[in-house]
Formats: structure tokens, C-alpha cells, sequence
């Protein structure tokens, strides 16, 4: 699989996830206000994968502060960390990988900023690093529930492109697919970026996994004709009862599984938990732009003037998941209990400043 985001000397390159699979073109970000419209714009999308480019764009902001002492570095850092935090709201990688960094630069109080400059970029690699082992590690906890036979349904795309590589959602679904079970994928198209038609099902067919699109809207009537086993999503946010913020559309899915009684699974890192909000209510959900809906690439497909809603994520409630893959293995309700062992020493997203 092609790397969603790496380095490239001084630079950042990313694949750009709107032209794919019909070009495969990178976009070289070399500033964090590029990496901010990177962002917002979808050049790179999907919880994991917005962590690590912010991670990483801020290694390059820190690159440009010039500073020679440490307090009008540190503050320029945070404002460029501000920044950072505002380019999309839902995905909670985003602001723990930014707190990541700015604890980092906390921690080093005092010192020499070219020294700090060293260390961030380096944290920024590690946090590229880590997001894959841990997906191979979320893979190999989430394939133990697949059966040695199984179709297994999928909305929008939780694979290598929305992650540092590998995949949640999908990396559960390549372990299970490489242990030698016969795996077939149903991807929903998921309107109205199509990340489960352009990119789920791109990922997928280059590893050569059965694929077969299908409408949204097609997802139930096939649960309802004993034709999905088993359902596996990945997540923008968790809140800390199991409520579940992911690509709009999965609310019904999770509802159409438990009313056809097939498990609804969702496989995300630690790093997309939030223990700071209680339930999903709380969860900020993005509203991205009309034209999203009322065009199609670029063609006006709905009356002008139309009303248009265009919600990007919902929430589906705890008590329809069956359970949470992480790294740390498999949560299962209750899942304000569970969640909460999960995390050793209070809150991992700001170790140290806040305790849960
Ligand atoms: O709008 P997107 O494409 O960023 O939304 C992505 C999703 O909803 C994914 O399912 C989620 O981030 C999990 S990615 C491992």
C-alpha cells in the first residue's frame, strides 16, 4: 500500500485521498498552515491519519519559529498548535496528537528551541511509527472474533489511507484475511465523499480481498437476507461510555446489525478514546459544505437554492457495539468500567496535567 503521509527531507508528502483511485498524486505540505488546508480540504482524512499530519505539521511550524529563547518559541508553538487544533473538529486524534507535542515542548521548558525542534520532529515520527504497530496489534486482537468464513460489512474507509498505515477497521479485516480465513467485504459507497467506493474498495482489491460495493442504502435489505456476518467500522471518537462518533451513516448500520442480530464491532486506538466527554451527546459534530450534497464533482446535480444539511459524522450509542478492538485487546460493555481500565494512569491525552 502507498504511505498515506511521510517525510520527505524538510517536507511532508501526502497522498492526495480526493483524486484517488483515479490519480495517485501527493501533495507536498511545507508549512502547518499547509497542512492545516491538507486537512480541512481531505487531501488526507480519517481519525488516525489527521493525527499524525498535525503531529507532523507542527514539527514543521516549529521548524519556522525563529526564536533563540525558549518562551517566545514556546508561545509562537502554541499558537501554531491553536491553529492546528481548529482544522477539523471530530476526529479526537487530532487534538491528542497535538497535545502530544505541546507536552513535549512543556516538558523541555527552558531549553535551547533548536534542540526542541529536534525532538518534535522525532516524536512526530513516532507517532507515525506507533499508529501502524498499533494497528497491526488492533488486527490481531479484532481477528479472533472473525470466523473462519465471514462477510464482513464496512462503512467508509478505516484502512492504511485514514491511519499511518494498515488500517482499523480494515487492518482487523487484513489479519484475519492473512491467518488464512476466507474473508469477503461488503464496503457501503458512503456519500458523499465515497470513501468506502474510491478508497475501501481501492485498498482492498490491491490486497486482493473479495470486495463488492454497494448503495448505503442497500445495507440493510442485504442484513435482512442473511447476507453480512458481521459488521466492522472504524472511529473519529469514543466517548467514555462506548457511544461511538464515526462516518455519518453508521448510526443505521449499527441499528440495521442489531435489529438483524449480526455483532457490530468498531476497531480504533486508545488515542481516538475521549475520556473528557462523558457521552456522545457531547461529541462536536462537523458540518461540512453544502455543494458536498448538491453537487456531484463539481456538477450541480440539486435544484438551486435547495436546503441542504450536510452533517460529515454521527453518534451511534455504546449499547449497540458489540465491542471495541483496540490495541489493548477487545472492550465489551459495560463500557464506562471497561473503558476506564484501559487507561492505567487516568488520561493518556495529557499525561501528567490531567487525571481522570
Ligand atoms: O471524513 P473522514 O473521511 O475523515 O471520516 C473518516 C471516518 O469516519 C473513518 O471511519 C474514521 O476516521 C475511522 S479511520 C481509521
Amino acid at each position: 500500500m502507498l504511505p498515506t503521509i511521510e517525510w520527505k527531507g524538510r517536507h511532508i508528502r501526502m497522498i492526495d485521498q480526493r483524486k484517488l483511485p483515479a490519480k495517485v498524486e501527493w501533495v507536498v505540505c511545507k508549512s502547518d498552515r499547509d497542512v492545516v488546508k491538507a486537512i480541512k480540504s481531505m487531501v488526507i482524512r480519517g481519525a488516525p491519519a489527521i493525527g499524525v499530519a498535525a503531529a507532523m505539521g507542527l514539527s514543521l511550524s516549529a521548524e519556522a519559529i525563529q526564536a533563540d529563547a525558549y518562551d517566545t518559541f514556546a508561545r509562537r508553538f502554541r499558537e501554531s498548535a491553536s491553529r492546528m487544533l481548529k482544522a477539523r473538529p471530530t476526529a479526537v486524534n487530532l487534538r491528542w496528537a497535538v497535545e502530544r507535542m505541546t507536552l513535549l515542548v512543556e516538558r523541555m521548558a527552558g531549553r535551547d528551541p533548536e534542540e526542541i525542534r529536534i525532538a518534535l520532529r522525532e516524536e512526530s515520527e513516532k507517532i507515525l511509527s506507533e499508529d501502524v504497530e498499533i494497528n497491526r496489534k488492533i488486527g490481531e486482537h479484532g481477528q479472533s472474533i472473525v470466523p473462519r468464513k465471514a462477510v464482513i460489512l464496512t462503512h467508509c474507509n478505516a484502512g492504511s489511507l485514514a491511519t499511518g498505515g494498515y488500517g482499523t477497521a480494515l487492518g482487523v479485516i487484513r489479519a484475519a484475511h492473512e491467518a488464512g480465513k476466507k474473508i469477503e467485504v461488503i464496503a457501503d459507497e458512503t456519500r458523499p465523499w465515497l470513501q468506502g467506493l474510491r478508497l475501501t474498495a481501492f485498498e482492498l482489491m490491491e490486497d486482493g480481498i473479495p470486495v463488492t460495493v454497494i448503495a448505503d442504502n442497500a445495507a440493510g435489505s442485504l442484513m435482512r437476507q442473511g447476507k453480512v456476518d458481521l459488521v466492522i467500522t472504524g472511529a473519529d471518537r469514543i466517548a467514555a461510555n462506548g457511544d461511538v462518533a464515526n462516518k455519518i451513516g453508521t448510526y443505521q448500520v449499527a441499528v440495521l446489525a442489531r435489529e438483524n442480530k449480526i455483532p457490530f464491532y468498531v476497531a480504533a486506538p486508545l488515542s481516538t478514546i475521549d475520556l473528557r466527554i462523558p457521552s456522545g451527546e457531547r461529541i462536536p459534530v462537523e458540518e461540512r459544505d453544502a455543494t458536498e450534497i448538491s453537487h456531484f464533482r463539481k456538477i450541480r446535480v440539486g435544484p438551486p437554492g435547495v436546503k441542504i444539511f450536510n452533517p460529515a459524522f454521527d453518534v451511534t450509542p455504546g449499547r449497540y457495539v458489540a465491542g471495541i478492538i483496540t490495541e489493548k485487546g477487545i472492550v465489551r460493555a459495560p463500557y464506562p468500567k471497561q473503558i476506564k481500565k484501559l487507561f492505567k494512569n487516568g488520561c493518556h491525552l495529557v499525561e501528567g496535567i490531567e487525571k481522570v
